[in-house]
């Protein structure tokens, strides 16, 4: 997609200013006097200007037009602070119809994933010094686009889900804080961190041919991250469920999802470890 619409606003607004000059032009010349002499060029000047009706009920609509495309215009000149903003301005200005998601523009919430000149990543913290000209916007790859820059991803949720991703206990009661070591703790780093954004899964090649199957790198990465917490009781079970061919063994170490993604985590280590936790518990 391509965001410039100087251009056409340029041209709009050229046309649309020479059609009210016209129509003023035609106005200044019927009310200066010269032609009125009679009743007949009266009546002649009356049916001139009745002539130029429609273009005379249209002239405060085609000066806000003009202002309109000439604000439009000075898009050239805006500087914006990420590809977010150009969004939000195309949509608040220009068409109101373009889709897309959006919520905390912190790179926080995920929702804002999207191709932007071919790389996957968080449309909010696409900063403006990395767009040179146009920039070509996208939804995620292989997924079904369910308008414009919003992709379906729904199966991913329902992936995510199939791994249980919260705390499972079955000897603590859950009355008070459970707590675990510093050391336990620190093993998280650097999985509790994902947002779920999906830019892994969506520019991974197993997942794009057999994502009804495979888990992909953001839900293995969710899957390992309640795999290693020191506080769940479930981890062998956990392990079984992924040690499955299609799930877990899809991953060809491409290393794609650790390349895109956008909170620099690296979810093909994880899904390594996985591989590795499941050869040496023999589960
Ligand atoms: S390393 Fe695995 S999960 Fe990551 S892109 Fe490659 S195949 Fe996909
Ligand atoms: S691992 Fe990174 S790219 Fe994948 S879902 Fe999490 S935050 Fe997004
Ligand atoms: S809007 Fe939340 S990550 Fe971009």
């Amino acid at each position: 997609m391509r965001v410039s619409t100087a251009q056409f606003y340029l041209q709009s607004s050229q046309q649309m200013s020479s059609k009210a000059s016209d129509v003023n032009e035609q106005m200044a010349y019927l009310t200066s006097g010269k032609r009125v002499l009679t009743a007949k060029d009266d009546a002649v000047s009356y049916g001139t200007l009745a002539g130029y009706k429609d273009d005379l009920a249209n002239i405060e609509k085609y000066k806000r037009n003009i202002t309109q495309a000439e604000s439009h215009n000075s898009m050239q000149e805006v500087a914006f602070s990420n590809a977010e903003d150009i969004l939000n301005k195309i949509k608040n200005e220009i068409d109101p119809s373009l889709a897309y998601r959006r919520s905390c523009a912190h790179g926080v919430c995920g929702s804002c994933a999207m191709n932007m000149d071919g790389k996957n990543g968080l449309a909010c913290t696409k900063p403006h010094s990395e767009i040179e000209g146009d920039i070509n916007i996208y939804p995620l790859p292989h997924l079904k686009v369910k308008k414009d820059l919003i992709g379906d991803l729904s199966g991913l949720y329902k992936q995510y889900e199939s791994i249980e991703p919260w705390l499972k206990t079955n000897t603590k009661v859950e009355t008070t804080e459970i707590l675990q070591t510093k050391e336990d703790r620190v093993k998280l780093d650097g999985a509790y961190e994902c947002i779920m954004c999906a830019c892994c899964s969506t520019s991974c090649p197993s997942y794009w041919w057999n994502g009804d199957k495979y888990l992909g790198p953001a839900v293995l990465l969710q899957a390992y991250r309640w795999i290693i917490d020191s506080r769940d009781e479930e981890r062998e079970t956990r392990l079984k469920k992924v040690a499955d061919e299609l799930k877990l063994y899809r991953c060809h170490t491409i290393l794609n999802c650790t390349n895109a993604c956008p909170k620099g985590l690296n979810p093909a280590k994880a899904i390594a470890e996985i591989k590795k936790m499941i050869a040496t518990a023999n589960v």
